[in-house]
């Protein structure tokens, strides 16, 4: 693969105004959400859910891609058409997480490392083959007391960086994703520091391990107060201190940034994107990078609860869906109100 044909993808992902759609949890993550309202844990009972959202009428007007979990590349829709070929067919793009996992890091206690290296190299490929065009890897920072430490930021970056170089090399654009979580009760600043430093040694490891910077999204936490500190910034305080975060370390040569919402409500994660574009627009010079979405919950979440398993309900949660996709297309625009919400 060359470097125009990556550049060529990762424009379409986050150059068109559109964005992502992570639906991407792993089958422990999928079923813990499952359990929570009730719904069967099973391989049939997911791969409904994911029929229900690939199959949601004009998503590809909101969504340029999908990233995709390992069991459900490999389904098929009821009628028998593959949910690869249903996504191309919307235009969409099809993506896959390709990560094994946070695990406990040696000599760190209560800090996590993604595993999944070994033998990526041949996924990869394999998931080129089969259709795939980009993949994820996520890595997660806590912060506590004295966390996270300097040697758990480097390692994810490492893994982060090589997890990169492989994709490209295999075709496929890497979402590189370095998500400080927002449990807690630190402060906002503490968050927008810890987010700093975790990109800037992102990047270090990026170009260490030569890749290309035109060729990959990178996607990150907004700079949120965590969720227990008692001081909660405003929707334009968050946007604010997002973009001079972002704006200080990350390379204007990447094309796009879409955020994780990690645990945001949908409401929250539109608006305060939403937010970002405003402030944009009134800014003195244009963004150097495309500003987007790569939500799951914040778009995922009302169509799960809505739909429950049952079949009945299908319709009503492909309606959440989209409404969901679509505020936060709006936000794209600096166009998202809260009235969107009560039509
Ligand atoms: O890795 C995380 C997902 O791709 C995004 O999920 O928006 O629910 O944090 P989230």
């Amino acid at each position: 693969m060359n470097d125009q044909a990556l550049i060529d993808i990762a424009r379409t992902l986050v150059g068109t105004g559109k964005g992502l759609l992570a639906i991407d949890e792993s089958t422990m993550t999928c079923d813990k959400r499952f359990a929570k309202l009730g719904i069967p844990q099973t391989v049939a009972a997911r791969r409904a859910y994911r029929e229900l959202i690939i199959s949601t009428a004009g998503l590809g007007e909101d969504i340029s891609g999908v990233i995709l979990y390992d069991e459900t590349i490999h389904q098929d829709k009821e009628d028998g058409t593959s949910f690869l070929e249903s996504l191309m067919d919307a235009g969409i793009v099809a993506g896959i997480k390709v990560d094994m996992g946070a695990k406990a890091l040696a000599g760190h206690r209560g800090e996590k490392v993604t595993e999944g290296l070994d033998g990526l190299r041949d996924r990869l490929d394999n998931y080129f083959l089969m259709g795939a065009r980009f993949a994820k890897w996520r890595a997660v920072i806590a912060i506590g007391n004295y966390r996270p430490s300097r040697g758990c930021i480097e390692a994810n970056a490492h893994a982060l960086a090589r997890y990169a170089a492989l994709c490209q090399e295999a075709g496929l654009v890497p979402v590189v994703e370095p998500e400080v979580l927002m449990d807690g009760d630190h402060t906002l600043e503490r968050c927008s520091e810890v987010t700093g430093l975790s990109l800037q040694i992102v990047f270090e490891q990026l170009r260490s391990q030569g890749v290309l910077l035109e060729g990959m999204i990178l996607k990150p936490n907004m700079v949120l107060p965590g969720l227990s500190c008692p001081h909660q910034e405003s929707v334009d305080e968050v946007a604010a201190a997002t973009m001079k975060c972002l704006l200080e370390v990350v390379p204007a040569a990447v094309p796009g940034i879409a955020f994780l919402s990690g645990g945001q409500s949908g409401e929250l994660a539109s608006a305060r994107l939403n937010a970002m574009h405003v402030e944009a627009k009134t800014g003195t010079s244009p963004l150097p990078w495309a500003l987007t979405f790569s939500f799951g919950r914040a778009i995922q979440q009302p169509a799960l609860g809505i739909w429950g398993g049952e079949e009945s309900h299908r319709g009503a949660a492909q309606e959440a869906l989209r409404h969901r996709a679509h505020c936060n297309r709006a936000a794209l625009r600096g166009e998202y109100t809260v009235e969107m919400e009560r039509n």
